[in-house]
C-alpha cells in the first residue's frame, strides 16, 4: 500500500453536526445564524464550510426514510476531532478504482449501486439473494463515531451511520457449523477502472472476513452513510464493513456476498503477503509490518511540515471492549 501527504484542514469533534440536523436547525436558525458564526461560537456555520465543495449523493428512498428515525451520536470518540467530510472522501483506498488516494473520488461515481443485492449463502438457514433495503435489520440507524487506523499508519475519526452487523447475523440465522463470515466486494470491470489495470496485483474479487465472535461484537458495524448522508461511493457504498479495533483493509466495501463458512477464509490481502498483512489485522502499535512501524500513525488531515502525529493505540483505542476475544492468542503471531 502507498503511503502519501494529505492536504491540510481542521475540525473539531463539537464541530460536527449531521448535515440533516444541521438543514433543519439551519432554517430555524437563518436569521441568527450570521451573527452567532462571527462570534465563534456556531458549529452550524463551521459544517456548512466541511461540506463545501463536496457535491451531495442523491440519497434512496430507504435511506431517506431511515435517517429520519437515526439515533446520533450513539457511539462517540470522546476527545477526538472528526476528520473533515472533504478529507474523509478525496483521500481513499478503494482500488477497484485505483491505486492512488485521489483515484476512488474521480472515478467510483461509475459505479451503479440502484438496485443492489446482496448474496447471502453458506451455513444459514435463511439464505437467498436480497435488494439491499430487504436484507436490513427492522433498526433504526446509528451513527457512531470511529477512529479509522490504516495499516499505511495514516488515521481519521469518521461519523458513520450504520447497523450492528451482530443484528443482521441474527436475523439470517447461521447454524452452529458457520465459525467466519466471508464477505466480498462487488466486481464489475465496466464500472470499476482499477480491476482493468494489467498492474493491480489483487486477485478480484476483494474479499474480507471475521470470526464469528468478531462478526457478532456490538462494535462491528454495517455502514450505509457518513457525515449524515448517504455513503458516497468511493467510501463503499453501498454497504461497507466497518470494524474499528482493526486495521482499515478490513473494513471492506460495496459489499456483494456474505457467506457463512467453517474454515477461516481466504482474505485479500493475506493471500497476496502473507508475512505482511495478517488475518486479524488488529491495529497493535507493537508488531510493525515487515517495512514500517506500526507504533504512529498521520491523522489527517495534516501536511508535510505538520504531520499531526500521534502514538497509536493497542486496538485503535478500543482495548477495553475487545481484548477479550483474543486473551489465549499470542498477538504477534496471529497479527
Ligand atoms: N474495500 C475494497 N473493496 N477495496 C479496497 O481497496 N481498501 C481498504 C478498505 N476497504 C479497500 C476496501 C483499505 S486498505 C482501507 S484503509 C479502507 O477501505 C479505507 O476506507 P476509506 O477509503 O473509506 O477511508
Amino acid at each position: 500500500m502507498l503511503i502519501k501527504i494529505p492536504v491540510s484542514g481542521e475540525c473539531r469533534e463539537a464541530e460536527v453536526t449531521p448535515e440533516a440536523v444541521y438543514l433543519n436547525r439551519r432554517r430555524l436558525l437563518q436569521g441568527t445564524l450570521l451573527s452567532v458564526a462571527a462570534a465563534g461560537v456556531s458549529p452550524f456555520a463551521r459544517s456548512a464550510e466541511r461540506y463545501e465543495g463536496v457535491d451531495p449523493a442523491p440519497a434512496p428512498a430507504w435511506f431517506t426514510e431511515k435517517l429520519a428515525e437515526t439515533r446520533w451520536q450513539a457511539v462517540v470518540a470522546q476527545g477526538e476531532a472528526i476528520t473533515p467530510f472533504s478529507d474523509a472522501t478525496h483521500y481513499n483506498n478503494f482500488y477497484e478504482f485505483g491505486p492512488n488516494k485521489g483515484d476512488p473520488a474521480r472515478h467510483a461515481s461509475a459505479l451503479k449501486i440502484e438496485p443492489w443485492t446482496v448474496i447471502v449463502d453458506g451455513e444459514v438457514d435463511k439464505p437467498g439473494r436480497y435488494f439491499l433495503e430487504d436484507l436490513f435489520p427492522p433498526n433504526r440507524l446509528e451513527e457512531r463515531i470511529y477512529r479509522l487506523r490504516c495499516v499505511e499508519a495514516w488515521s481519521m475519526v469518521i461519523p458513520w451511520l450504520g447497523f450492528p452487523l451482530a443484528d443482521l447475523i441474527r436475523q439470517l440465522q447461521p447454524r452452529s457449523s458457520a465459525r467466519y463470515i466471508r464477505f466480498e466486494t462487488a466486481y464489475r470491470p465496466e464500472e470499476m477502472r482499477g480491476t482493468r489495470s494489467g498492474f493491480a496485483l489483487i486477485d478480484w474479487p476483494y474479499v474480507e472476513g471475521l470470526r464469528m465472535d468478531e462478526a457478532m461484537h456490538p462494535l462491528t458495524l454495517l455502514a450505509v452513510g457518513m457525515y449524515g448522508r448517504v455513503l458516497p461511493n468511493q467510501n463503499g457504498a453501498p454497504l461497507r464493513l466497518v470494524v474499528p479495533w482493526k486495521y482499515g483493509f478490513k473494513s471492506i466495501k460495496s459489499i456483494v456476498r456474505i457467506s457463512f463458512v467453517r474454515d477461516q477464509p481466504a482474505t485479500t490481502w493475506q493471500t497476496m503477503a502473507p508475512r505482511e498483512y495478517g488475518f486479524y489485522a488488529n491495529v497493535n502499535p507493537q508488531v510493525s509490518h515487515p517495512r514500517w512501524s506500526q507504533a504512529r500513525e498521520r491523522r489527517l488531515p495534516g501536511s508535510l511540515f505538520k504531520p499531526n502525529l500521534r502514538d497509536t493505540l493497542l486496538f485503535n483505542g478500543y482495548a477495553e471492549q475487545v481484548a477479550g476475544l483474543y486473551g489465549a492468542m499470542d498477538l504477534g503471531k496471529d497479527y
